[in-house]
């Protein structure tokens, strides 16, 4: 902490370690530490705070499937997750695990001044719960069949005693904010987002506890030990815990509020929504803003373990270094939009970028000084075409730079970089040092010094987002950094100064073998992850014996498909007329994907009968087509002689 300076608090959020963190995660990290170097550079007390967010069903889940407790198996990801950002030297302050004793407290004293200062109360919950999965969900979370988004099994309406946060009563004052502080949501396209699917219709309390029979792994409400606080008191507050809350009250006075809550899309209800309320209530002054980044997609879909699409950050950083991959997911996407990954894209852009661009000049530049100068930088003597240009160019940069930086456009900044890295290569084109040293030694000597005068600018503006190469670059330049601010001058690299050839920064890359080698890597690693674990999920993956009258509740009987028309208003869904004996029942099923309606009239299924009629996205669903899928396949069940519709099936 350096009380002299302006602080500026950054954080990520507070990931899930569910299982080993993906390029998703990695991609917020990267510009939350790029924006940190940014603003220690000038002349900020920059904090950035990371870690992990551990409670939950899910975490419970993961760590029974593997046999250990949730703080064993949640502390083996956070191993992963430490090991990962030290890899890409993220220059991280703090890191907050959920289930540090510190910030267990501390979630523990907001919930009870929150309930003292009137604004949790305790209510009933009434929500659609998974009995096998033990988790409750809003009726928009269900899928399509109405089911558990998750297991997609049956769900049981549920009510339960919970404590309720007065969020409707932050309705007006958070419109207020949105209007009193433009920039408080960036890009504005989320900010509408909230207004018109939340604020516009009016906010409900919020319910913020669980019962410990439907949540188990919680921080306990500290004066009620039959509830645990649900997730996002718990798991916003780490922010506070981060910069010292309830244990460095200077610390956390200086760094509060934050300059910026970073993440994407997705959670951005809570961060603008549920955050500045709870902030609100406690009597604390709210971020400055909020920035939601687009999505990294794969094949136009989010990355998931069950699709098998998941790409690692490990196989790109151990084969082509740290800040390839951090110019690469800061140049590729623009901050604020989707993007679509795909391993051809990242070796294109670092030969393109990376190879030929930046590493062909700093190469050719150090190499001419050395071959014509004797590695000694001498003084720039005649002035010649070109140099004007390139020296506007250069001084330019930084203030570009710095404009797009205010938006958090990386992606533009980094481009303002490379237009200059791009003009000083023409330069070099343009002015042909190899016929000057046989013509003009003293024009030589200009153009030389106005190379590396060029790539010292370069070496400097890229230090907050590729500090590697930048500090590789100084060292073939044989200085240090100068500062920030000596990216507005041209002209200030030491006359007489000696520069040193070091390796290649990066070395061309054959793209198909590489495709073929990170392929490998991610493939092996997705294996060893998360293979490993489906495997044992699957033997598992039986539910628990039941007896043989548990069985006998259960009705099922052959039916014969007479009509099978889309669903009116839903994408996924078919509407059935099944004849099943004397009676026909109408049954809405969520097999759209895998069946034309016309391949299905006059099949025989397998019908369950006594599921309780439930109306699916407004029509009435009186039973369950039984089907069998995996990986994504499906296929109805049918009975291999025909017999009668109408037969019971047991
Ligand atoms: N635990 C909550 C956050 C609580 S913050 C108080 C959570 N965790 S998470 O592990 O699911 O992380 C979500 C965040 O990871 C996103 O908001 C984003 O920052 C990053 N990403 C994960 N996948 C992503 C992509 N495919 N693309 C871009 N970033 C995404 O939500």
């Amino acid at each position: 902490m350096d009380k002299n300076k302006k602080p500026y608090y950054i954080t990520t959020p507070i990931y899930y370690p569910s299982g080993n963190l993906h390029i998703g995660h990695t991609y917020t990290t990267i510009a939350a530490d790029a924006l940190k170097r940014y603003k220690k550079i000038q002349g900020y007390d920059a904090y950035l705070v990371t870690g992990t967010d551990e409670h939950g069903q899910k975490i419970q889940e993961e760590a029974d499937k593997r046999g250990v407790t949730p703080l064993e198996f949640t502390t083996g990801i956070v191993k992963t997750v430490k090991e990962l950002w030290e890899k890409l030297e993220i220059d991280y302050d703090q890191f907050v695990r959920s289930t540090d004793s510190e910030h267990e407290k501390n979630a523990q004293d907001i919930f009870q001044k929150l309930y003292e200062k009137g604004e949790i109360y305790k209510g009933v919950y009434e929500g659609y719960y998974c009995t096998p999965d033990e988790s409750f969900w809003t009726e928009s979370q269900l899928d399509e069949n109405g089911h558990c988004p998750e297991c997609h099994r049956p769900v049981i309406k549920k009510t339960e005693e919970s404590y309720f946060f007065r969020l409707s009563k932050y309705t007006d004052k958070l419109i207020k904010l949105y209007e009193d502080v433009p920039e408080f949501i960036l890009p504005e396209r989320s900010k509408k987002e909230m207004i018109n699917n939340f604020l516009n219709k009016g906010l409900d309390d919020l319910s913020v506890t669980r019962t410990k029979e439907s949540l188990k792994w919680g921080v306990e409400v500290p004066f009620d030990d039959k509830h645990v606080i649900y997730v996002w008191i718990d798991a916003l507050t780490c922010y506070l815990t981060g910069i010292g809350y309830g244990q460095d009250e200077e610390k956390f006075n200086h760094y509060w509020p934050a300059g910026i809550h970073l993440m994407s899309k997705e959670i951005v209800r809570f961060h603008t929504i549920i955050w500045p309320a709870l902030l609100m209530a406690l009597g604390y002054d709210l971020p400055n803003r909020v920035f939601a980044h687009g999505w990294i997609l794969f094949d136009d879909t989010k990355m998931s373990k069950s699709l098998g699409n998941v790409v690692y950050p490990e196989p790109f950083i151990d084969l082509y270094g740290i800040d390839a991959l951090k110019y690469f997911v800061l140049r590729e996407f623009t901050f604020g939009q989707d993007g679509s990954f795909t391993n051809e894209k990242f070796l294109n852009r670092v030969n393109s970028d990376l190879v030929n661009d930046l590493g062909n000049l700093v190469s050719r530049t150090i190499a001419m000084v050395e071959k014509y100068n004797e590695a000694i930088v001498v003084e720039s003597k005649t002035k010649g075409e070109f140099d004007e240009d390139l020296q506007n160019i250069a001084k330019n940069a930084i203030v570009n730079v710095e404009r797009h930086m205010e938006e958090l456009a990386f992606s533009y900044a980094l481009e303002d970089i490379w237009t200059l890295i791009r003009r000083t290569n023409k330069y070099i084109d343009e002015t042909s040092p190899w016929v000057l040293i046989k013509e003009d030694k003293d024009r030589l000597d200009t153009v030389l010094y106005n190379l590396i005068e060029s790539v010292r600018i370069i070496a400097q503006l890229i230090e907050p987002f590729l500090p590697h190469t930048s500090k590789l670059i100084f060292e073939q330049l044989g200085i240090e950094s100068m500062g920030w601010d000596s990216a507005r001058e041209f002209g200030l690299y030491p006359v007489g100064n000696k520069v040193t050839k070091g390796e290649n920064l990066f070395p061309r890359l054959d793209i198909k073998k590489e495709l073929e080698k990170i392929q490998k890597a991610n493939d092996e690693l997705f294996q060893q992850r998360v293979g490993s674990v489906k495997k044992e999920e699957s033997k598992e993956g039986i539910k628990p014996a039941i007896e043989f009258e548990d069985f006998e509740k259960i009705d099922m009987k052959v039916g014969k498909i007479l009509e099978c028309e889309k669903h009116p208003d839903a994408d996924k869904l078919l509407v059935f007329k099944v004849k099943i004996g004397d009676e026909t029942r109408q049954i809405v099923s969520g097999i759209k994907k895998w069946y034309e309606p016309e391949q299905l009239i006059g099949k025989k299924v397998v019908v369950l009968m006594n599921l309780k009629p439930r109306k699916i996205r407004g029509i009435e669903s009186q039973g369950m087509l039984l089907s069998a899928e995996k990986d994504g396949e499906l296929s109805l069940l049918s009975v291999l002689n025909d017999v009668e519709d109408g037969s019971g099936v047991a």
